[in-house]
């Protein structure tokens, strides 16, 4: 298949990109690079052994974005940019609103101009309200904290309206839950701006010793050792989840709002000590407060990828571990080295 991927350049979607290559799909990717370094391209380029164009602009530019659709033909498109992180979007939330509602929103209109009506969303487990039973399924309620998630909220409701309206469509909203390692080759990763977010990254850059010491938020939670708990899901799983919506998508039409998860769920503890075991390196930490916003315990019921798209995670905690750390020990400073 013909694809457009957009933000192919970041995390998630160079892998998708990657794997998309080598199942011989043809892929055109855009993406501002406001998140990500154009060496992802050339890497993912590098490990395919095969050249794609790449486009750099922002999505909201629906000239542009026309230009693309009437330059190559299309049988779908996976919609991976946008803004993703939390914090910021409490404190910048037009930023966040205004980017990731546009984008998705201009997208739309250009794919419906050029009759091109098959799309997989990059959605995420925050759209579930907090509180939720657990492991949570698609039926549960949604309501969501911050900014960020509520763009993921908005644009799932855009969509479910689109497709609503003209039946030709066919919308796959996945959910992801926290994705962390990478490719085996180590040459492709996770390579945040400044200050990460998330956990893997704070783990690995401590483990580098960039970081003395990072700091596990609350261990007084409802959980087994006290600490967070969440459902990990190796990057490579993730991609593939991708292949197999965009098969999904071929054969129905609607909408549908997916999980990606393994329906496992680890503490900040548990993924520390599997770090350090597998990866033979030191990660200290010192406990700090709760962080606010967080919840006790998030993990999926998955059961609904492996009914419609026969999709499960392959990849375990050891394999995440060891991956992170061959990404992050090979490039101690991202991309931003080549
Ligand atoms: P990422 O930041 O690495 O990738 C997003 C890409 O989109 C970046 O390369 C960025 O430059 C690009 N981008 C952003 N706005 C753009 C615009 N207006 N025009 C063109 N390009 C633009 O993030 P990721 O971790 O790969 O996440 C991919 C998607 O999955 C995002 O939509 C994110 O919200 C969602 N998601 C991520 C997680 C996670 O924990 N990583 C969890 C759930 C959902
Ligand atoms: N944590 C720490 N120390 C850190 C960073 C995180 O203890 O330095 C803990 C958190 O408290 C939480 C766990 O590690 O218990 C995971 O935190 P992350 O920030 O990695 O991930 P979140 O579950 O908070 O959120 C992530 C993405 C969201 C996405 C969500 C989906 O950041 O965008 O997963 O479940 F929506």
């Amino acid at each position: 298949m013909n694809i457009l991927v957009t933000g192919g350049a970041g995390y998630i979607g160079s892998h998708t990109c990657l794997q998309l290559l080598r199942a011989g799909h043809e892929i055109v990717v855009v993406d501002n690079l406001i998140n990500a370094n154009e060496e992802a391209v050339r890497r993912v380029q590098k490990l395919a052994g095969k050249s794609f164009p790449f486009y750099q602009f922002d999505l909201c530019d629906g000239n542009r974005l026309d230009e693309v659709f009437t330059h190559h033909t299309f049988d779908g498109v996976i919609h991976f940019a946008g803004l993703k992180a939390v914090g910021e979007s409490v404190s910048i939330p037009l930023r966040y609103y205004g980017n990731n509602l546009n984008s998705t929103i201009t997208l739309c209109r250009v794919m419906a101009r050029h009759n091109v009506k098959r799309l997989i969303f990059s959605s995420s487990a925050t759209v579930y309200q907090p509180g939720s039973p657990m492991p949570v399924n698609e039926d549960a309620a949604l309501g969501c904290t911050n900014p960020y998630g509520w763009t993921k909220f908005m644009c799932e409701q855009i969509l479910r309206d689109i497709a609503a309206a003209d039946p030709t469509w066919s919308v796959v909203l996945l959910r992801y839950f926290n994705p962390i390692g990478a490719d085996e080759s180590g040459l492709i990763g996770e390579d945040p701006s400044g200050i990460p977010n998330n956990l893997m990254p704070y783990i690995t850059q401590t483990a580098l010793g960039r970081l003395e010491k990072f700091s596990v938020f609350g261990d007084d939670y409802d959980t087994p050792d006290g600490t967070g708990v969440r459902d990990y899901i190796h990057v490579v799983d993730l991609a593939q989840g991708h292949m197999d919506a965009l098969a999904y998508a071929t054969q129905h039409t609607g909408s549908v709002a997916i999980n990606l998860g393994t329906g496992v769920g680890y503490s900040v503890l548990d993924i520390v000590r599997a770090f350090e075991k597998v990866n033979d390196v030191k990660v200290p930490y010192q406990i700090a407060p709760r962080r606010p916003g967080d919840v006790a315990t998030v993990y999926a019921d998955p059961r609904k990828a492996k009914q419609l798209l026969n999709w499960q995670a392959e990849k375990n905690l050891e394999d995440m571990c060891r991956d992170s750390w061959r990404w992050q020990s090979m490039n101690p400073k991202g991309f931003a080295e080549a």
